[in-house]
């Protein structure tokens, strides 16, 4: 875990290289993918099952103060927040945990040390001032993005919190698995979720 001091770039869409395959069991940082097969690479979507990531325990969290972490994919920055409020998705004893991608889904700016707390807004984007509400799913509030800013799904033990999944395509990203590596200590889980997007190439 990074503190929001950091500032992150914007990611590169590399060659398709490796992707996630179901079932897969991982550790490390540097994990290669097997290549889905024909049939799961389909157009319409892929079948893959999302990693699963321990982020912090919930006890550390502090209202207002973001935790950066990287997901599913060590390319795809994200800040974990406890809003102070109830927040659609969020988790823990007061329903305001939450996570966000810090790309926005505009053109990739980047949204890392731009939440207000006052509001539970993240932004404005530093390239066309978009702002996102984080109490309800990330919907633009301001400016140009037409899409939500992709969330993380959370679960928690009742003591760490991880994260599951992801809601919506993570910017410069085909599909939110492809083109990169697992952050280390990622676990894939027996579930198989559908991915948006699709592989080409
Ligand atoms: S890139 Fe964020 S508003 Fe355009």
């Amino acid at each position: 875990m990074s503190d929001e001091k950091e500032e992150s770039t914007r990611p590169v869409c590399m060659h398709r290289r490796d992707v996630l395959k179901a079932g897969a069991v991982v550790s490390g940082s540097a994990v290669i993918y097997p290549h889905l097969s024909s049939a799961q690479s389909s157009a319409g979507g892929v079948n893959v099952a999302y990693p699963k990531l321990k982020i912090a325990p919930i006890k550390g969290l502090v209202e207002g103060e973001g935790v950066s972490f990287n997901y599913p994919l060590n390319e795809q920055p994200n800040v974990l927040l406890k809003l102070g409020r109830p927040a659609q998705g969020g988790i823990g004893p007061d329903f305001d945990i939450v996570a966000f991608s810090v790309l926005c889904p505009h053109m990739g700016g980047s949204l890392r040390g731009r939440y207000q707390h006052d509001t539970a807004a993240m932004g404005p984007c530093p390239f066309h001032f978009s702002t996102f509400d984080l109490a309800r799913g990330g919907v633009p509030v301001h400016a140009s993005a037409t899409q939500n800013l992709p969330q993380v799904k959370l679960e928690t033990d009742g003591k760490d919190i991880f994260a599951v999944g992801i809601n919506g395509l993570v910017y410069g990203y085909r599909d939110n698995l492809t083109d990169g590596t697992l952050p280390e200590g990622a676990e894939v889980i027996g579930e198989v979720q559908e991915s948006r997007g699709t592989l080409r190439g």
